[in-house]
């Protein structure tokens, strides 16, 4: 790995060796991570990051895009024909981006969204105060029923009908049910606003064809292809045809500039990947792990947000064990199992301390854990909720996560052999 970079900066390839060993020796569980295959690690890092361009195939700003013009173009054939939309635009450099792009093509300065709050489950570029959308635009929030932890739907519509936004949003970093596409798609076309899903965190499910798709259901559906899509860190819209126009003067000359060639080849490897029987398997036992894993936290008296999950993630709520998310993470993390703290809904913790963590299936599942693995690995988390700050029972519970892992290597062997 690295054979250049290993002469001329020993240090930095140093912290890259250590960071891979970290990856190989962890139970990953951050429901935003996944592994890339190697692929996506060649064209990453490929020639492509020599090219600029900007525009679109035909109509390119400069010379010598004959070639990036057919990657663009096949790109785009194989994303639609995965997801089976009208349009797509992946030039997009992540989700967040492509939130951006969104907003750049259909809305004003001032004007009205309706999103997820985001201690309930949305992301921050839905209009959180921290960040500058909330300054560009008016956004409102809709949120879960404090006793299911379900999206209320009703109260979605009758905020709509209220606030009259522009755009209203779905999707979410931390929901760990299904959404109501459909009715979402609804509200909207009821109260005269377009219709947003950012699919960032189950866009592999989706393509897979394990969970429904929004696509059909709204107008523009962005997404990272990180997390489930297990691709390179990047982004894509999908559109309606009725909206190509306004989506790519967008993103560009709208807001973005010159593309990222070198993701942009990952991306188009990853959608003939996804197509595959192997990537579907892999998103199948992603939804089986998660399941499973819901019934074993049960069993060890754990409580779950939405008492279960429909996808790859699970948000458990931390209070009946009387630790905080915070310790959780930490404590895990020094044992060698990493997951993320999380807000619950209603969450008495601040942001920075929370009632719960977010456990994320699809690492593991790449890697090839199943049933009896998840078994083993509820049965640490239970015992480090239960003396979070005692180092001999981390000390011990690191061990066997280590044995549990060392059986699933990240990559092959010789995978990084020069
Ligand atoms: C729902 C949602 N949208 C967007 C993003 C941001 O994606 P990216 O990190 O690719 O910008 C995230 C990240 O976790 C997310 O959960």
């Amino acid at each position: 790995m690295l054979r250049h970079v290993k002469v001329s900066d020993p240090e930095l390839y140093g912290l890259t060796e250590e960071e891979l060993d970290r990856q190989e020796h962890n139970i990953e569980m951050i429901a935003s991570e996944s592994t890339v295959p190697p692929e996506i690690m060649e064209l990453a890092g490929s020639i492509w990051t020599n090219k600029t361009l900007e525009g679109y195939p035909g109509a390119r700003f400069q010379a010598g895009s004959e070639v990036a013009d057919k990657l663009e173009t096949l790109a785009n054939e194989r994303a639609m024909k995965l997801y089976h939309a009208d349009h797509v635009n992946i030039q997009p450099y992540s989700g967040t981006t492509a939130n951006y792009v969104v907003y750049a093509s259909v809305l004003d300065p001032g004007d009205r969204v309706l999103a997820m709050r985001l201690d309930q489950g949305g992301h921050l570029s839905h209009g959180s105060k921290a960040n500058w959308m909330s300054k560009q635009y008016d956004f409102d929030f809709y949120g879960v029923d404090l006793e299911t932890g379900l999206i209320d739907y009703d109260a979605m519509e009758a905020k709509a009908k209220e606030f009259k936004p522009k755009l209203i949003i779905a999707g979410a970093s931390s929901y760990p049910r299904l959404i109501d596409y459909k009715r979402v798609g609804e509200i909207a076309k009821e109260v005269g606003a377009y219709s947003m899903v950012d699919m960032a965190h189950v866009a592999g499910l989706v393509a897979a064809g394990v969970i429904e798709s929004p696509i059909p259901y709204v107008d523009f559906v962005s997404s990272s292809t990180t997390k489930t899509m297990c691709s390179a860190r990047s982004g894509m819209v999908f559109c309606k045809k009725e909206f190509a126009k306004k989506l790519d003067h967008g993103v560009f000359p709208g807001s973005l500039g010159s593309m990222h060639l070198t993701t942009m080849a990952a991306k188009c490897w990853s959608f003939k990947y996804a197509a595959s029987d192997e990537f579907k398997a892999i998103m199948k036992q992603v939804l089986v792990n998660s399941k499973f894993m819901c019934g074993e936290l049960k069993k060890h008296g754990f409580d779950l947000v939405c008492g279960t999950s429909d996808n790859h993630l699970i948000v458990v709520d931390l209070r009946s064990k009387g630790v905080t998310g915070r310790t959780m993470q930490t404590s895990l993390d020094k044992a060698g199992i990493t997951v993320s703290k999380q807000q619950i809904p209603d969450d008495p913790a601040s942001p920075m301390v929370t009632s719960g963590i977010r456990i994320g299936l699809t690492s593991i599942t790449q890697r090839g854990l199943k049933e009896p693995e998840i078994v083993k690995i509820v049965d640490l988390i239970d015992r480090v909720a239960a003396d979070p700050e005692n180092e001999a029972v981390l000390a011990q519970v690191k061990k066997e996560a280590n044995a549990i892992i060392a059986d699933f290597p990240l990559y092959p062997a010789g995978t990084f052999d020069d």
